[in-house]
């Protein structure tokens, strides 16, 4: 029992310390509007689209892009990256949301 509370303990510590900055609802908001169109609800990206514009819409849901650090996929939002255009409008801060948002999206 005491190694489980332990573990909870260290996880909770882990995770504030990697995502400290970014509130996932203010996140969850400014991916609906900013995001969704191409990444989808859920991060499995939006096939309809990806194959109309003929571009890979990555599944932001897989460990290979979650492991991409929030430095790159900010970076990827502000300046773009790829067949991913700048997403305009957007302060530093609901960047960090939008990011801390899109780290709920891996599969369990
Ligand atoms: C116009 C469609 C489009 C929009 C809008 C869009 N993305 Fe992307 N996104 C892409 C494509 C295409 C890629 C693949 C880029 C590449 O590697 O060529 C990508 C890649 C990514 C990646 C993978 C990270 C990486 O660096 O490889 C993340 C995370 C991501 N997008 C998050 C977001 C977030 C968060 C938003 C909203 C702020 C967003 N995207 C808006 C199309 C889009």
């Amino acid at each position: 029992m005491k190694n489980v509370i332990a573990l909870i303990l260290a996880g909770g510590m882990l995770s504030v310390s990697l995502h400290a900055a970014g509130d996932t609802k203010a996140g969850k908001v400014v991916y609906d509007a900013k995001c969704k169109t191409c990444h989808g609800a859920d991060g499995a990206g939006n096939a309809v689209l990806a194959k109309t514009l003929k571009i890979t819409i990555p599944d932001i849901r897989t460990p290979e892009v979650q492991k991409v650090t929030d430095d790159e996929i900010k970076k990827g939002i502000q300046v773009g990256k790829g067949d991913m255009k700048p997403v305009k409008g957007l302060s530093d801060k609901q960047i960090e949301d939008v990011i801390a948002f899109s780290r709920t999206l891996l599969k369990p």
